[in-house]
């Protein structure tokens, strides 16, 4: 497994290198906060980006909630609608930040970040169960090569756990 993005290896063999490997990983494992939290690790691992996990939607109080994750602590609500997060949920769809210095009511939970990625994982009905958040330290990180594969990843985890 990469730790890093270097030398010859790009972001499109990292996908396509970690995409199987996770869907063996949670195969065999029903618990969907354990799968969610490996996906984190693996993801973590592989990219290096500031910060990765998953909310999850509580849909009795319109809110996301803190899932599994790795990087530094991150609010634990959302609401319907705020942030780039909630906005996906509004939405239905991923919503790709260059520079979230400009993103109007992105919600910063750490002053580091400077691009993010949120991708909505839907169950089997199409009501949202998560979002998939990733954060980078650098602007632009982020770009339909990420939406694409971090969609397919999301489409794995409908498939065991929608
Ligand atoms: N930036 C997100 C909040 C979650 S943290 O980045 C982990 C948002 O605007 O929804």
């Amino acid at each position: 497994m990469h730790t890093i993005q270097t030398g010859g290896t790009t972001k499109v063999e990292i996908y396509q290198e970690i995409l199987p490997q996770i869907e063996s990983l949670i195969r065999g494992e029903p618990d969907l906060r354990a799968n969610l939290a490996n996906i984190s690790a693996v993801l973590k691992a592989s990219f290096g980006w500031l910060w990765v996990g998953f909310y999850l939607a509580d849909h009795n109080r319109r809110e996301l909630v803190l899932g599994p994750f790795q990087g530094p602590p991150a609010c634990t609500r959302i609401a319907y609608g705020r942030g780039v997060c909630g906005r996906v949920w509004e939405k239905g769809s991923t919503i790709v930040v260059e520079d979230v210095n400009r993103y109007p009511g992105h919600i910063a939970c750490s002053a580091l970040s400077q691009s993010e990625i949120v991708v909505p994982v839907w169950d089997k009905t199409r009501r949202l169960m998560a979002v998939l958040d990733a954060d980078a330290e650098t602007t632009g990180c982020f770009n339909g090569t990420d939406a694409h594969y971090l969609g397919r990843l999301a489409e794995i985890v409908m498939r065991y756990h929608g």
